[in-house]
């Protein structure tokens, strides 16, 4: 009972007494790794416990190749969206695959038996990521685009290394689908492809679909192929290795503004220019939105030769942060984690049971210890950078300032690019108070 008791009250402090910082890119390429007591290098490069080393979170850039959680392994999934139900808030995940189907950042919505992801004016838009990682697969989804100038419709697999399977939609072309990949997030754009469509994409449903095996990838919409990519095609003779999506991939789902004013000019250029927050679209619905039908992943075998701990039918981990797809280990490790201050090396991290422990220091010290990242807005691909930006910046850390105040909210709204914070004396004062109370 008191267990209970404590556990109710901790989980009301994760999730309900949580204030906003500001985002600034800490780890990453050329920005390093994350440092001991703040492990986990987060799909957005920032560096934090809990939710930061579940899924996105970044072996490469993080303190130790197993500071990220182990990373849930394929299911086979057929997602239609008469509910919310298979869909966690990120806010509340811990990592239990088996609870849900998807992971949400940003707002979800049903309507009419079909899931919409949405976008307000001026926020950082909605993503939907599978809880489950796929190694080789058939992924499809069914679809209507959103439409206008900046707005970006997205299906993507993606990896921890950053290998990246995409198809997007650019919301003035809404005759085409356009089809990318990147290994390990190395910018190149020469890998993009358009596939021209039969009736536009925003009124009509299209199910675009991505087989990936360990040799070819092929994107097919309504069932023509449109476009295959071999991996013996992607050898590069400067690493020695195949620039092929190699690594487990989480399934993501988006609507993001690739025209937000403060992303660097070739993106927004790429995205069809700044977004109209005042367009008739944001006038009738009070957001953009992008609507899926039905979503399914279909596992393949792991590649001949996968490396296995134990009968390997749980997780994915890598042993190296070379990260290629020699490096994956399927193991039997768990991947839920007891607190958001858990991480991959101390999965049963919990919130002190007793006020004799105090996890911050001196009470009334503002240590802070970041649990939940935000989303930034970047988009996919390189992080959301686009065309022939050169030397310009990332376009992921300009934000205007945002209010470092405020009570939960669910997704990004208008707090763009914040990561949530559980404050370190804020849990020092509530363990008291719950010790307190114990007695
Ligand atoms: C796709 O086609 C559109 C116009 O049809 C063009 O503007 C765009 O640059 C093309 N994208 C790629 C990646 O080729
Ligand atoms: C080849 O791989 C290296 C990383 O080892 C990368 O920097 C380079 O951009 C790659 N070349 C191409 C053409 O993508
Ligand atoms: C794991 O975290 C708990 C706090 O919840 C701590 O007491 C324990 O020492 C940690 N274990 C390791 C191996 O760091
Ligand atoms: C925004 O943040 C920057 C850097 O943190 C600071 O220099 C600047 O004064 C802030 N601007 C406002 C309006 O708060």
């Amino acid at each position: 009972m008191v267990q209970l008791f404590n556990t109710l009250v901790v989980s009301a402090v994760l999730l309900g007494t949580i204030a906003y910082a500001q985002f600034t890119a800490e780890c990453g390429v050329g920005l390093g790794s994350c440092p001991s007591n703040k492990p986990c290098c987060s799909q957005y490069g920032v560096c934090g416990v809990g939710a930061y080393c579940l899924g996105g979170c970044d072996p490469k850039h993080s303190a130790t190749i197993d500071a990220c959680t182990p990373a849930p392994i394929c299911k086979n999934i057929d997602s239609t969206f008469p509910n919310l139900d298979r869909i966690a808030d990120k806010g509340k995940y811990l990592g239990d695959s088996s609870k849900a189907d998807w992971v949400a950042d940003g707002q979800p919505m049903i309507y009419d038996n079909n899931l919409l992801l949405t976008m307000a004016p001026n926020t950082v838009g909605t993503v939907l990521a599978s809880s489950v990682y796929v190694w080789y697969g058939k992924i499809s989804a069914t679809l209507k685009t959103s439409r206008g100038k900046g707005v970006v419709s997205a299906f993507i697999l993606l990896s921890d290394m950053k290998d990246e399977i995409d198809y997007e939609w650019v919301g003035v072309e809404l005759n085409s689908a356009q089809t990318n990949f990147y290994w390990q997030g190395v910018p190149n754009y020469q890998n993009g492809g358009n596939t021209t469509l039969q009736s536009d994409t925003y009124s009509n449903y299209h199910t675009y679909e991505v087989d990936w095996t360990p040799d070819t990838v092929t994107w097919s919409v309504d069932g023509q192929v449109g476009r295959v990519l071999k991996k013996s095609d992607t050898w590069n003779e400067t690493c020695n290795c195949y620039n092929y999506p190699q690594t487990p991939a989480r399934v993501q789902l988006s609507l993001w503004p690739g025209g937000l004013s403060t992303n660097a000019a070739g993106t927004i250029a790429w995205a069809g220019g700044e977004i109209d927050w005042n367009s008739q679209d944001i006038k009738d619905n009070g957001y953009y939105y992008v609507t899926f039908k039905e979503v399914k992943i279909e596992c393949y075998n792991p590649p001949s030769g996968a490396k296995k701990e134990g009968s390997g039918s749980k997780s994915y981990t890598y042993n190296s942060a070379v990260g290629l797809e020699s490096n994956v280990v399927m193991t039997d490790k768990n991947t839920i984690l007891k607190s958001f201050l858990g991480s991959g090396t101390n999965m049963s991290a919990d919130v002190p049971k007793s006020s004799s422990t105090n996890p911050s220091g001196p009470s009334g010290t503002s240590s802070e210890i970041a649990t939940i990242p935000g989303l930034t807005g970047a988009g996919t691909g390189a992080n959301g950078l686009r065309g022939d930006d050169g030397t310009s910046s990332s376009g992921d850390d300009s934000s205007p300032n945002s209010s470092s105040s405020g009570s939960f909210v669910q997704g990004a709204t208008s707090n763009n690019a914040v990561q949530r914070v559980l404050s370190g004396s804020m849990l020092a004062v509530v363990v008291t108070i719950v010790g307190v109370m114990v007695l």
